[in-house]
């Protein structure tokens, strides 16, 4: 199925800011002119429109939308509309001060900036919801449009009176109890115990930093504050028009939300990718990254999804802001492609004459001009969208075997704990080190958190690295898993707490350590100059650091112990035979080669699918989208290698077979002949 029904295609475009230009006719009229010459077929209009589109209170002036939408179509490009609730007016603000949000230090922000709002506020979401149904009793019908843009990404939470209120109503639905919410959030400890609901407030600087149960709950509110807020808005551009799809763009790395909930209330899952590129070899750190952010992108909602904004050039807010060396804009575009995605947009079309982003990359210079470098780049990503259009579009892609555990609460409940490794667990930085094994061999791989839906028994290989929270009954599952046949890798640190981030008592992994055959006795923590290794019984020495779990084997077989310190000869690797399946535990954080042969061992002993089967050199990689494989250059030099099969590149048409060179930055799209 399609994402844009109104538009079954690949869309080539992004964020269009016409309302800077509107006392610029000439400009206008040109920029149709360029998108034309660039293959942009769809571009995001209105994200930042409310000034424009309602001037005074109340009083709309819609002209120059229906004109800028028309002269759109006209030239048969697509738009997606956008709701204008990611800034609002200054008279609003002016006006009605608690639209604006509260800070953690309960200061009252004053107008001014972007996403500054307060999502409970009466006033807010009264103005919203009017704004938002005229647009869609306007334009939800246009044949142009074929999908909303909610807001612009959403972040961060309020501290107002009501919002603490909110709070507070949030806590009485999920406890029941003040006594069943001192309980789990272990009030006793410094004297935190509640006494009545109106004593509760949230997380602040100025109050309670130290309560992990709060802090945690405070995360999951924010999360369902930004998901009612994204529902309302949701629910009132549909009434103009159900079948059109609603989207929210969504962020890397992303902290304050939890992506796999707030994703349940949107039709379409859609993200901002800006990868800082260093044109040599540490791209392939980088690419490893973003490739685990597109699957996981596609994993909130297992399906594919869009990728809203990129930079055609450069951004203007990493701390050195480099050009995408040649090959780069296509490459990287594609990657997103290669991974599910149905578009390749930018931010922005444009650039502006003035504002914090008007050095910011844009597929048109300040210079107006449609033949540079950038634009010339832009043009290749659409004509190559274009060529693969009747190839893999909407042509699935076959499942994924392999499933990461990654889950926005063990990963809050690692940052917010006082242990090991201080406010520097890398949680993420350790989840994507797995996952670069799997990607640099072509092995698909799909992203799975610890929510009552997830089902691990489709998987052949099921990770959980440093899966520190075990809720759920996610114990459950995994042993039905192994059980069944499957193979788990675990880590250091499975099962230390609980959904409210308490400490499970009793022998840990929780509930596991028959299945693991082990049980967790110390945790050493590194000083980053430290050394340890685990040796393998052939002699081999794979580096670890960081995190170092002791355990007693109660059951499972050692495959590897520990090179050094007082612990030396200790069990590092373990493999535990539970059922039909295999479940391995890796006590140490292993370094990324130590992984990559690991995974390269047991990815080979499973005979797990690849999306090409050859061995590629260091920094290309393969990967699976359709029936093709997209090999991708990112180790930042020309790389030969030799393919075993034939094949035609749809990029070019041309026949690919034998040994080939991947020029840097270089990439294919092959299908089998
Ligand atoms: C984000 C925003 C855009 C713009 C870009 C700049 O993704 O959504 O409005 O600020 O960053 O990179
Ligand atoms: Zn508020």
């Amino acid at each position: 199925m399609a994402l844009t029904p109104r538009f079954p295609a690949f869309l080539h475009g992004g964020d269009y800011n016409p309302d800077q230009w509107l006392s610029y006719p000439e400009i206008l009229e040109e920029d149709v002119r360029l998108m034309k010459k660039a293959h942009v077929n769809c571009v995001s209009v209105g994200i930042f429109s409310w000034t424009a589109l309602e001037p005074e209170e109340g009083h709309y002036t819609f002209e120059w939308m229906d004109a800028v939408i028309d002269r759109l179509w006209k030239a048969g490009i697509h738009v997606i509309l956008a709701t204008p609730s990611g800034a609002r007016p200054a008279w609003m603000a002016q006006k009605y001060p608690e639209v604006l949000r509260v800070t953690d230090r309960y200061e009252q922000r004053h107008f001014g900036e972007r996403h500054n709002h307060c999502s409970s506020s009466p006033v807010y979401r009264e103005k919203v919801c009017q704004i938002d149904r005229a647009l869609a009793e306007r334009y939800a019908k246009h044949p142009a449009v074929i999908m909303w843009h909610i807001g612009n990404e959403f972040s961060g939470g309020c501290h107002c009176t009501r919002c603490q209120e909110r709070f507070r109503g949030w806590l009485k639905e999920k406890y029941g109890t003040l006594d069943a919410l001192n309980d789990r959030w272990w009030t006793g400890f410094w004297a935190q115990r509640y006494t009545d609901w109106s004593q509760i407030e949230g997380p602040s600087p100025l109050g309670q930093t130290s309560n992990l149960g709060m802090q945690l709950d405070w995360r999951r509110f924010c999360t369902w504050q930004c998901k009612q807020f994204i529902s309302m808005e949701r629910d009132v551009v549909k009434q103009a028009a159900p079948e059109l799809p609603v989207t929210a763009n969504l962020m890397e790395r992303f902290w304050d939300y939890d992506y796999f909930d707030l994703a349940e209330c949107m039709d379409v899952v859609s993200w901002d990718a800006y990868p800082m590129w260093k044109g040599n070899a540490q791209d392939i750190a980088t690419a490893a990254e973003f490739a685990m952010d597109h699957d996981m992108m596609r994993s909130f909602k297992d399906k594919p999804f869009l990728l809203m904004e990129s930079t055609p050039s450069l951004v203007n807010w990493k701390p050195v802001n480099k050009l995408k060396r040649p090959g780069m804009h296509l490459l990287s575009s594609l990657q997103a492609v290669a991974h599910g995605s149905e578009s390749v947009c930018y931010f922005q079309w444009r650039k502006g004459r003035g504002g914090v982003e008007m050095f910011h990359g844009a597929v048109v210079d300040h210079d107006g001009r449609g033949d540079t470098r950038t634009f010339a780049d832009v043009t290749r990503v659409g004509e190559a969208l274009e060529r693969l259009q009747d190839h893999i579009y909407d042509v699935p892609t076959a499942p994924a075997e392999v499933c990461i555990l990654y889950d926005q609460d063990c990963r809050w409940a690692l940052d917010f704990a006082q242990f090991a490794q201080n406010k520097n667990m890398r949680y993420f930085d350790t989840v994507c080190m797995h996952y670069r094994s799997l990607w640099a061999q072509g092995i698909r791989v799909d992203f799975r958190d610890m929510r009552e839906v997830t089902d691990l028994s489709k998987y052949r290989l099921v990770l959980a690295p440093m899966l520190f929270m075990t809720k759920n009954g996610i114990e459950d599952k995994l042993r039905a898993f192994v059980s069944a046949g499957g193979t788990l890798v675990a880590t250091y640190l499975l099962g230390t707490v609980d959904g409210d981030d308490l400490a499970h008592l009793g022998n840990t992994p929780h509930a596991l350590t028959d299945v693991l055959g082990l049980r967790h006795t110390e945790l050493d923590s590194l000083w980053p100059e430290d050394r340890n290794a685990m040796v393998l019984s052939d002699g081999r020495r794979w580096d670890v650091g960081e995190l170092c779990q002791l355990i007693e084997l109660e059951g499972a077989e050692t495959v590897a112990t520990y090179a050094d310190d007082f612990y030396a000869g200790r069990p590092c690797l373990t493999r535990h035979a539970y059922g039909k399946g295999t479940a391995w535990y890796q006590a140490a954080k292993l370094a990324q080669p130590g992984l990559d042969a690991f995974y390269g061992e047991l990815c080979a002993a499973l005979g797990l699918r690849r999306a090409l089967e050859e061995q590629l050199p260091e920094g290309v990689v393969a990967t699976e989208r359709s029936d093709t494989a997209f090999l991708q250059n990112y180790s930042g030099a020309d790389q030969t290698l030799t393919l075993r099969g034939r094949y035609t590149d749809l990029l070019t048409g041309n026949e690919v077979c034998g040994t080939v060179t991947l020029p840097a930055f270089g990439i294919m799209v092959l299908k089998e002949l």
